[in-house]
């Protein structure tokens, strides 16, 4: 089995969890990619929801899918939004963000009764310890650059800038011992508009490994 066949597995179960007449979130990344187009098989078989996107991308892939997608503006909220993880915990604390898109996925997340977040079985590990992606207010730049470093990070700006056209950059702690001291921290530092710890937004999460679908916190 590949990463990508149990991507698929994975995005496959939690698309399970939608329900006629529900608005769904839809997140970013190679792994939401695999629920979107599963949802728009149903779709095309029947169901009918609507949806909000976490990213343009997501928002155009789902639209080729057939998915209706409304304005987050005009939404206060979301019955159901299934997003992929960069890594996630046992206590199902995440970092997210590989693709940009955190601070857009995080107001999706937060406006959700239930979030399910999807994965190959690699990105479950006992402890978060990746680079967490930040979003940066360009104005802010070496300002938040130097905030992050005096919290001990090594952060790499990307290239690629946000849909929000904000810049981006992955801020490398190491291992992680304080999830919640630390996005306390970040969330502190003005000018860094969003950070990848997502740690109260996901109720379920959802994983592929080998074939074998296995969950933590089942819906
Ligand atoms: C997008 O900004 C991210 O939060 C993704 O959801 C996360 O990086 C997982 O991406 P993949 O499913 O492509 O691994």
């Amino acid at each position: 089995m590949t990463a990508d066949a149990d991507k698929h597995a994975a995005a496959l179960a939690a698309t399970a969890e939608v329900r006629p007449g529900m608005l769904v979130g839809l997140g970013t990344g190679s792994t939401a990619a695999h629920a979107i187009m599963a949802l728009g098989e149903r779709v095309r078989a029947g169901l009918r929801i609507t949806a909000v996107a976490t990213s343009r991308a997501t928002e155009m892939l789902a639209g080729a899918h057939g998915i209706t997608v409304l304005p987050f503006d005009d939404v206060p909220g979301v019955d159901l939004t299934i997003d992929g993880v960069d890594q996630i915990d046992p206590c199902r604390r995440a970092i997210k963000g590989g693709g940009g898109a955190m601070l857009r996925e995080k107001i999706v997340a937060a406006a959700s009764t239930r979030m399910i977040a999807i994965a190959d079985g690699s990105k479950r590990v006992g402890q978060l310890d990746r680079a967490i992606p930040v979003e940066i207010l360009p104005f802010a730049r070496a300002f938040v650059l130097r905030r992050l470093a005096e919290l001990g990070a090594s952060a790499t700006l990307r290239i690629a800038r946000s849909d929000q056209d904000n810049l981006l950059a992955d801020a490398a702690f190491g291992p992680i011992a304080d999830p919640a001291g630390l996005a306390v921290a970040l969330s502190a530092i003005p000018g860094l508009l969003g950070h990848g710890l997502f740690l109260h937004e996901i109720d379920h999460a959802c994983f592929a490994l080998d074939g074998t679908v296995f969950w933590d916190d089942r819906p």
